[in-house]
């Protein structure tokens, strides 16, 4: 009887969940949040126990996707990766959400234009090709951002009837330019936060194909064997817990031929102490979260090499990224949440930058054909 009662009310949470689902998708997901996330907790409790429904039953459709249109089978143990209301669990340890993002959601809800324009569908850098030029507005800063994810598609050589992953797609804003820009592709996002993972469906719904969303960790890529043309991540594997897990990842969802294309803060050797050390502070403390800017050109061509892959592509884009410091100074005014810390680490990313010592730069990886 207790044992009916226990699975009684497992079955009746797996349904609340489900039905709250179902009203987010439906437009209501606003007003649900603070239900959502009652549930989603006690949910997460039921899961540590061991309890959780039987996979296909599992109350999200994201990560549990039988087969996408990149051609790949999602594999059946896709690793756990369960949303709580305050930490992503994985089977490597916990993530906590980052706190700009939280943020950023913040301001989204709000409808602060600005942040709309310049983060709606990318949250990186910008790319200006003639960086002396740049102004300050958001809409300039929204076209310098996209041009930032064209450039590593131009370097990473898309092109039509690709099988493409965005591993850490953030908002979408990447696949969305290239399902534009080609025909015939077959797009896949993937990301750790599924909060995030909703705002890039919704912002795929004027576009002609549709993107299936995955939620889970780079480092533990839900795919078989060499389904993929190219793999992009772009201004993310610093989050990552670890990128030799990830390049491995990468290396076996390749397929012969394939390209790992991304962007990173790469640190001089002058500096890399100071940021191993930065990399220490709980990232609990810190606007941007849980960071790793220790790994240098060297240790990229390392890692490539240990792996298999031959570079092909190292650009270094340092100044044409220089204006986005500019244009983040004049959102300081409508940051609430760690204005310190977002604005303390900023100013030193950008000191850091315009010194020299930390580059911003667009890595290519092949997998030998
Ligand atoms: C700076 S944002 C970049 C987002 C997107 N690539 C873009 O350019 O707009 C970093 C992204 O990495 C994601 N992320 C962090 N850790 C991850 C992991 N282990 N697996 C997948 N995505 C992850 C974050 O949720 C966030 O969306």
């Amino acid at each position: 009887m207790a044992l009916c009662g226990v699975m009684a009310s497992i079955g009746g949470l797996h349904h609340t969940a489900r039905g709250l689902e179902v009203a987010m998708r439906h437009g209501t997901r606003h007003g649900s949040d603070e239900k959502l996330r009652a549930v989603y907790a006690q949910w997460g409790m039921v899961s540590i126990l061991g309890l959780q429904p039987a996979p296909a039953e599992v109350p999200c459709e994201l990560p549990r996707r039988t087969s996408d249109r990149a051609g790949c089978r999602t594999l059946a143990a896709t690793p756990p990766s369960y949303r709580f209301p305050d930490v992503v669990m994985t089977q490597r340890r916990f993530l906590r959400p980052l706190p700009y993002f939280a943020e950023l959601e913040r301001l989204l809800e709000a409808e602060e234009p600005a942040i709309r324009s310049a983060f709606g569908r990318h949250v990186h850098w910008g790319y200006w090709p003639d960086p002396a030029r740049a102004g300050t507005g958001a809409g300039e800063f929204e076209r310098a951002a996209d041009a930032l994810s064209l450039e590593l598609c131009r370097l990473a050589e898309l092109d039509d009837g690709q099988r493409i992953l965005d591993a850490g797609c953030g908002f979408g804003g990447t696949l969305r330019l290239i399902g534009e820009r080609h025909r015939d592709m077959r797009l896949t996002g993937l990301n750790i936060d599924r909060q995030q993972l909703w705002r890039a469906s919704d912002n795929q719904r004027d576009n002609v194909a549709r993107i299936p969303f995955v939620q889970g960790d780079a480092c533990q890529l839900p795919y078989s064997d060499a389904c993929f043309d190219r793999i992009l991540a772009v201004e993310c594997i610093f989050h990552f817990p670890d990128r030799r897990a990830f390049f491995q990842e990468a290396f076996r969802t390749l397929a012969p031929g394939g390209r790992l294309a991304l962007s990173d803060f790469v640190p001089s050797t002058l500096l890399r102490p100071a940021t191993a050390l930065i990399s220490l502070r709980p990232a609990s403390m810190g606007f941007y979260g849980d960071c790793d800017f220790t790994y240098t050109l060297e240790d990229y061509r390392r890692l490539a090499d240990g792996i298999g892959f031959r570079v092909g592509v190292e650009k270094d884009i340092t100044v044409n990224t220089l204006p986005t410091y500019r244009f983040l100074h004049t959102l300081a005014g409508v940051i609430r949440a760690r204005r310190l810390s977002a604005v303390a680490e900023t100013l030193f990313a950008e000191a850091a930058s315009r010194t020299g010592l930390l580059r911003y730069q667009l890595l290519v990886f092949e997998k030998p054909g």
